[in-house]
């Protein structure tokens, strides 16, 4: 089925200029970026969108890094989104992301692992929401 998947391209990524070789691989891909924008999030967003990790020991300095610089935050749509973004992503952690993948080639640490995406539709809506209004969204 088409589905919309939430994407962000992390400060590390940003910062090596790699937006527009990430955005190539999702439309090679055929996942269509039909919502996009750069944003610097505070503490208080970064937070909020990983309240799920708020317990977690890794969770003050994921929430310090994700909030280090600015970020693209994207909305891709395509047939089997959130399966297929997660696909081209690879592992959490670089060090076992497969040959070919995001966090392999663009990746340095399980922190600054250059992207995140959505890992199911529940929480896929969810994050979409958080960033972006419907009218920002430009389904194709
Ligand atoms: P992300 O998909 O953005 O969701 C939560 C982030 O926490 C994850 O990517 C990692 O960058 C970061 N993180 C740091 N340590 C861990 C860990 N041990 N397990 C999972 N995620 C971690």
């Amino acid at each position: 089925a088409i589905e919309r998947t939430f994407s962000i391209i992390k400060p590390d990524a940003v910062a090596k200029n790699a937006i527009g070789a990430i955005y190539a691989r999702f439309e090679a891909a055929n996942l269509k970026i039909v919502a996009s924008k750069m944003i610097h999030m505070s503490k208080e967003q970064a937070e909020g969108f990983y309240a799920e990790h708020k317990e977690r020991p890794f969770f003050a300095a994921l929430v310090e890094f994700m909030t280090s610089g600015p970020v693209t935050v994207q909305v891709l749509e395509g047939e089997n989104a959130i399966v297929k973004n997660r696909e081209i992503m690879g592992a959490t952690n670089p060090a076992e992301a497969a040959a070919g993948t995001l966090r392999h080639d663009f990746a340095e640490s399980i922190d600054a692992n250059a992207v995140h995406g959505s890992d199911a539709p529940a929480s896929a809506a969810r994050e979409i929401a958080y960033f972006f209004e419907d009218s920002e969204i430009f389904s194709r």
